[in-house]
């Protein structure tokens, strides 16, 4: 079959379309015929294997794995023996590592029926960064209804899904993104916008019960500035993209996060997003309630992956960015 890999770390360059064996489906294992994938900047840490902290993962000096890809949608082809959940021709959308070939094998665990009322380009633009915004809101910040929520990259693959989260928990919804994007975060509910370009959210006099950062780079200085007294930041990423390579930022910041959450009231709790079956099922829901929508920037074939990979790492995406099979 047809897989996106790469031999070496670096750029999108290194991606290359390679025949490998078709996956064996285990016993307690899906098959999945692959039908779309989305991107998450995760990918591209891998490819290029910067912070160099993803090594410790994926392999010190070269990857040893070398498959690309986590998000999909697709149909079920063959089931392992102990699987009970799926069957053969059911629509599922959910993880597996490697995705982005024309097979791919997944527990049960990490799929679930594809929402009825999706196609599988929207499908597989939901896991990763569907995760990331409700385990951000709900698990971390603890959101509640009435609360105000700051969502700093309102517009990108996790931003707009935060966005209409957010909404749906019944928190006033303020967006921060570029005057291009103003439109878009306001169509998926946002209440009030900032324009990044124009206004400097963090000079404000406002002040927000939970603040999620998916871009930008304010420091936490800025950004608790805005946070009210008692209120939960969670920095689920920022703009630092490709150069971060040795991944300092990141770690002062964990650190800084530790000691702020210790010794004041405001809260800076560490926040990695975590594959979960169970919400997988939560958010499908909320798009067959018509709660939530994906937004989809553009699609790409597997032979554009290099194309896509190079729009997505640019870091002005709109929504989700998806390869088609
Ligand atoms: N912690 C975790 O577990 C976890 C999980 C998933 C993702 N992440 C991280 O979360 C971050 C966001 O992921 P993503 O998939 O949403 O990325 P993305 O889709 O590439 O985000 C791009 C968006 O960011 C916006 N943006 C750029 N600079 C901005 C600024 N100064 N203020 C406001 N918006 C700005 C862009 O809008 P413009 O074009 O208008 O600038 C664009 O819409 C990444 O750093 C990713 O690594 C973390």
């Amino acid at each position: 079959m047809k897989s996106v890999t790469f031999k070496k770390y670096g750029s999108s360059e290194v991606l290359e379309i390679s025949e490998v064996a078709n996956p064996v489906v285990a016993e307690n294992q899906v098959l999945v015929r692959v039908k779309a994938v989305s991107l998450n900047p995760a990918d591209w840490h891998f490819m290029r294997g910067v912070p160099y902290l993803v090594r410790v993962q994926s392999g010190l000096l070269k990857p040893k794995s070398g498959r690309f890809g986590v998000d999909l949608a697709g149909v079920v082809e063959a089931v392992g023996s102990k699987v009970s959940e799926f069957k053969v021709g059911d629509e599922v959308f959910g993880q597996s590592r490697g995705a982005l070939s024309e097979f791919a094998v997944a527990t049960e665990k990490s799929l679930a029926i594809k929402p009825s009322n999706l196609d599988f380009v929207q499908a597989a633009s939901v896991p990763m960064a569907g995760f990331t915004a409700i385990q951000a809101l709900r698990n971390k910040a603890g959101l509640k209804d009435g609360q105000s929520v700051l969502i700093v990259g309102a517009s990108g693959g996790v931003g707009t899904f935060a966005v209409q989260i957010a909404r749906v928990f019944g928190a006033s919804v303020t967006g921060v993104c570029s005057t291009g994007n103003l439109e878009l975060v306001r169509s998926i509910g946002a209440n009030r916008l900032i324009d990044y370009t124009k206004e400097d959210f963090s000079s404000s006099f406002e002040s927000y019960d939970v603040i999620v950062q998916t871009a930008g780079n304010y420091s936490l200085k800025q950004l608790r500035k805005v946070l009210s007294s008692d209120g939960t930041l969670v920095v689920a990423g920022d703009s630092s993209g490709v150069k971060a390579v040795f991944g300092m930022r990141f770690i002062f910041r964990i650190i800084k996060s530790l000691v702020i959450t210790k010794f004041s009231n405001q809260k800076v709790p560490p926040f990695l997003a975590k594959s979960s079956k169970q919400d997988l099922v939560t958010l499908a829901k909320l798009i067959e309630s018509t709660e939530i929508k994906p937004v989809i920037d553009r699609t790409y074939s597997m032979a554009q992956v290099a194309e896509a990979v190079a729009y997505l790492e640019a870091g002005h995406a709109r929504g989700k960015v998806v390869i088609t099979i």
